[in-house]
This record gives structure tokens, C-alpha cells and sequence, in this order.
């Protein structure tokens, strides 16, 4: 296993929709050992394919930090089949370091996706898991959480981000 560079925003990976996982080989398992890896060290409870600059729909989530290995899932080919509910709680992403910000999500999120062998399952996830399915499977779609917030915060949020580009914090 290694560790995978996490890419910041704005790389165009980040902001541009991801292709679909038509192979599931050995070299899927092993991006996926890999980013499993990448996410518990930095640490994070998920981790997008394109966040380690792979341009394909997928990513890997752990809720419990690495506790519950129950929690230690794959989705690939992730799609958002049913969302209720509203929540609005702080989120953060791996490639916004240091940056976390309110946004506000759905508080249920019924998810479909497949696994390492291709076999179609569904999770139904609320609260932490809601929020950590839907940002991750905006990734897949090219969307980033700043999108998500409002014309305000994000103008701050880049604002900040372009001051820590200048003192060479954020490359
Ligand atoms: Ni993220």
C-alpha cells in the first residue's frame, strides 16, 4: 500500500464530472487499498477518486475514523437514489485543508452503488453518513462543497484560500 497525494482546489479534477468504473480488476482493489490508506492518514471519514487526481466515479468512506470496521466501505458508481430531511452541520474537505464551513444537506441519503466485484448494494445512511455520501458523490459529479455554500461564504472561503496561495501554504 501507499500514500496517494491528495490534490487541493482548484485543480480541474476537482471540478470536472468523473468517468464510470467499467473495470473491476486487481488495479481498482488496489487504488482502492490505497486510498482507504490515504483517508485514515490524513485524517478523513471519506476520500473521492478525484481527489487523488484518478478521474473515475468512486470513493471510500469510514465514518467511525477506523473504530468500526463495519464502516469501511467502497462505492463505486455511486448513485443518490433518495434523499428526506434537511441537516446543517460544519463540513471540511480533504482538499480544502483547514477549511471548514456550515453546509446544508439532506439528513437521509439512500445510496446505490457497487462493489470491488461489480454487485449492485444499497446504503441508507442519515446524519454524518448522509452528509459524507452526498459530498462524495458530488465529487464524482465534479462538485465541490464550496459550491454548495452561499454567494457569501464562498466568496470568503476562496478569498482565504487565494491569501494562503500568496504566503505559499497552499500549493
Ligand atoms: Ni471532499
Amino acid at each position: 500500500m501507499a500514500l496517494l497525494e491528495i490534490v487541493k482546489w482548484p485543480a480541474p479534477v476537482l471540478d470536472t464530472p468523473a468517468d464510470p468504473v467499467t473495470e473491476f480488476d486487481e488495479d481498482l482493489g488496489k487504488l482502492v487499498s490505497n486510498m482507504f490508506e490515504t483517508m485514515y492518514a490524513a485524517p478523513g471519514v471519506g476520500l473521492a477518486a478525484v481527489q487523488v487526481g484518478v478521474p473515475k466515479r468512486l470513493f471510500v468512506m469510514d465514518c467511525s475514523g477506523g473504530k468500526d470496521p463495519q464502516q469501511r466501505v467502497v462505492l463505486v458508481n455511486p448513485e443518490v437514489l433518495r434523499v428526506e430531511g434537511n441537516q446543517n452541520g460544519e463540513e471540511g474537505c480533504l482538499s480544502f485543508p483547514g477549511i471548514f464551513t456550515p453546509v446544508e444537506r439532506s439528513l437521509r441519503a439512500i445510496v446505490r452503488a457497487q462493489d470491488l466485484k461489480g454487485e449492485w448494494f444499497e446504503i441508507d445512511g442519515m446524519e454524518l453518513t448522509a452528509r459524507c455520501m452526498l459530498h462524495e458523490t458530488d465529487h464524482c459529479d465534479g462538485i465541490v462543497f464550496l459550491d454548495k455554500m452561499s454567494t457569501i461564504k464562498r466568496e470568503i472561503v476562496k478569498r482565504k484560500i487565494k491569501k494562503l496561495q500568496k504566503a505559499g501554504k497552499w500549493d
